[in-house]
């Protein structure tokens, strides 16, 4: 090991937040790369505390799609239209109109989800990372709420464990676009019926197993699971309704308040989250990267 590497590694450490979920990571820097040993640090941290925040970063786009691609295959957005220029891996959430155009995507996260849930591989990490954070009266607005959906299943009853295993349930992009229509949220210009082609409803476990640490965790969103296969249509939505309200309690949480320069990494196969539309007009801008996973199972 050279002596750069050991003086890294002495500064690397893991600071758990005060919440179930969520740990801060210091002594990277990520915009000069990360060798091996800083990659599995990186790897475990997420693994063991599923949202992980290294802060102080100043990442170009080209670093942070390099970084993405350090923790797996980045995925090209469908929406493309909100790609940063020459990064298609790279997607800009933002509520910043230039002439007259959103540049990015404004109601992302409004409902309790997992990236990509509604695909037959979903994005099994997200990378966001934090460019510019509103804030009012000196305090941060747009916090991202994560619920340990590990946790939250660990904590059901034995009985609803048993009943809810082996269950699948359908996950649709079109139904999670109608819910946000219908509560007037909708900001993002509609899909094209190329795109609607393009993203079928598919059926997911109810519980899904973690590919890499082999644990379990709920796999039903608020925001995109439609209905429970097999059930009759009032039995499975007071099912979906009962879990969605379980794993969305307050104990089971950790709410990060963004700073510029905030890079984080969730693991949606462990974490639910929630965009927080507090800040109203007061631009906002982040940069995200999906990292394609396997079919869940
Ligand atoms: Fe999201």
């Amino acid at each position: 090991m050279t002596q750069t590497a050991s003086v890294a590694d002495a500064r690397r450490a893991v600071i758990p937040m005060d919440a179930p979920i969520g740990a801060e990571l210091t002594g990277l820097d990520v915009a000069a790369g990360l060798d091996d040993a800083a990659l599995a640090f990186v790897r475990d941290a997420l693994h063991r505390h599923a949202v992980i925040v290294i802060r102080d970063q100043h990442l170009t786009p080209a670093q942070q799609t390099t970084f993405a691609k350090q923790i797996g295959e980045p995925r090209v957005s469908f929406y493309n239209r909100y790609a940063v220029p020459g990064q298609p891996e790279l997607s800009i959430v933002s509520n910043i109109t230039e002439n007259g155009e959103a540049i990015g995507i404004a109601d992302a996260g409004m409902l309790w989800h997992t990236d990509g849930s509604y695909l037959k591989t979903p994005d099994l990490y997200t990378v966001l990372y934090g460019i510019q954070i509103p804030e009012r009266d000196g305090r941060a607005l747009g916090d991202t709420v994560f619920a340990s959906a590990t946790h939250a299943y660990e904590a059901l009853p034995d009985a609803e464990r048993a009943r809810i295993d082996g269950l699948r349930a359908i996950h649709s992009f079109e139904r999670h676009i109608e819910k946000k229509r219908a509560k007037g949220q909708l900001k993002r210009a509609p899909l094209s019926a190329e795109q609607k082609a393009a993203l079928p409803d598919v059926d997911h476990p109810v519980v899904r197993t973690h590919p890499v640490t082999g644990r379990r965790g709920l796999f039903v969103t608020e925001g995109h699971t439609a209905e429970i296969v097999g059930l009759p249509e009032g039995e499975g939505q007071a099912l979906l309704e009962r879990l969605n309200r379980h794993v969305q309690q307050p104990a089971f949480q950790y709410r990060h308040s963004w700073r510029p320069g905030d890079l984080i990494v969730w693991d949606n196969c462990a974490v639910q989250h929630l965009a927080v539309f507090d800040y109203g007009a007061l631009p906002r801008r982040l940069h995200r990267s999906g990292i394609l996973g396997p079919v869940p199972v």
